[in-house]
């Protein structure tokens, strides 16, 4: 059966500061999935990464269908609703848009979406990410995709051997979207080139050049670029499908580990160590550290199964361990440096008031010797 798996997210208010949304919020956005979906969804789930929420639903209307994101719209709706209610922080932050125009893409929500026949068996991991951007993902993705040292499915299952399709975008483009097409492995140092600039390229999706099967979905959107200032970070999500043509689950969570650096944390201004956590685990230390989240599930006529959460198990609290030394030891130089992100990244721009309040204070030395300094 040709089923499609929508994923959507959004962060619409939250415990505590940007900590986790309420059990009411997520409740009453489960609530309007399943009414409103009654008739053209086959499946959903709600679950939370930090203090985004996200809603996976299978259905056969394609992706970007009005149907499927107005419902999904209309459930963050009714969540922003219940976080007004409850006083939660940040009511309603990412839906940047009060009128729903068709399609929520460039609207605020991440959205990540493939169609696809469904294999006989269809296993695939929903990965969401906290305190960080679209960009989170490209290292591991590149790792599992395109390097024989993660994946050894590379060299050892002869579909895989093949290689994949990267389609990879420029999100520093506005307007309508650029990307361009890669091949790996020939085109390896290519795709190198473009994703160790995660702020500007973007992996958006990834294909077996085997079956031309389409592997993996992310969501792309930059929320400080839509909005033309900032409204929070643009948390990203994917969907990745794994097993046969494609690399195996743990060759998927196996880049995890790294703890790689990440743009975000406090006030989406910061390198962060990526943490991977437990399912709707919140956020804490320095407003993160950036954190992801894996619900592995099967699919079959469009009905999933529970969710297992791939980072629940005690092989990652060591990695959990790791994670947090290197945000502490990040932390320690405070605003210096690699700590902070670049004037251009800065999710907050007050600081360009405080720069262009001391402009006027500098002075071009004369030549010659400087003058004795009077009193201050
Ligand atoms: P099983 O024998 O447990 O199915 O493992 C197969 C495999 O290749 C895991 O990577
Ligand atoms: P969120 O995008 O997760 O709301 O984070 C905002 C922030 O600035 C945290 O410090
Ligand atoms: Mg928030
Ligand atoms: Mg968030
Ligand atoms: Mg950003
Ligand atoms: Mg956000």
């Amino acid at each position: 059966m040709e089923i499609t798996l929508s994923v959507l997210k959004a962060d619409i208010g939250s415990i505590g500061g940007h900590i986790q949304p309420s059990r009411a919020l997520a409740d009453k956005v489960l609530e309007v999935v399943q009414h409103k979906g009654r008739k053209h969804l086959l499946d959903s789930r709600v679950s939370w990464t930090g203090d985004d929420i996200a809603i996976l639903m299978t259905h056969q209307q394609g992706p970007g269908a009005a149907v499927i994101h107005e419902m999904a719209w209309e459930a963050f709706l009714a969540g922003t609703e219940v976080a007004k209610l409850q006083g939660l922080y940040g009511a309603g932050q990412d839906l940047l848009s009060d009128a729903f125009s068709g399609n929520v893409r460039g609207m605020g929500p991440g959205v990540a979406e493939m169609r696809f026949q469904e294999r006989d068996a269809e296993p695939f991991v929903l990965f969401a990410a906290d305190k960080t951007d679209p960009g989170a993902f490209n290292l591991p993705l590149y790792r599992a995709f395109a390097d024989p040292m993660n994946t050894p499915g590379l060299l050892l299952s002869p579909s895989l051997t093949e290689g994949f399709h990267f389609v990879i975008m420029d999100v520093a483009h506005t307007g309508r979207d650029r990307v361009i097409e890669l091949q790996a492995p020939e085109d390896l140092h290519r795709i190198a080139a473009l994703l160790r600039d995660p702020e500007r390229y973007v992996v958006e999706s990834i294909w077996s050049r085997h079956s031309g099967d389409q592997a993996v979905a992310a969501s792309t959107s930059r929320l400080h670029n839509i909005a033309g200032k900032y409204t929070g970070k643009d948390d990203p999500v994917m969907l990745v499908r794994v097993q046969k043509d494609f690399p195996a689950t743990g060759e998927i969570l196996a880049p995890f580990s790294t703890g790689h650096f990440v743009a975000g944390g406090m006030r989406g201004s910061h390198n962060m160590p990526l943490m991977p956590v437990p399912l709707n685990a919140g956020t804490s230390y320095f407003d993160g550290p950036p954190i992801v989240t894996g619900a592995a599930f099967c699919v079959h006529d469009g009905k999933l199964t529970d969710p297992v959460d791939v980072f629940a198990h005690p092989f990652w609290d060591r990695i959990r361990d790791q994670v947090a030394d290197k945000a502490v030891d990040m932390r320690r130089q405070g605003f210096f440096g690699a700590a902070m992100l670049p004037m251009d990244e800065l999710e907050y721009t007050g600081i360009t008031t405080t720069l262009d309040g001391l402009d006027d204070r500098f002075h071009v030395r004369p030549d010659g010797p400087e003058p004795l300094r009077q009193a201050f």
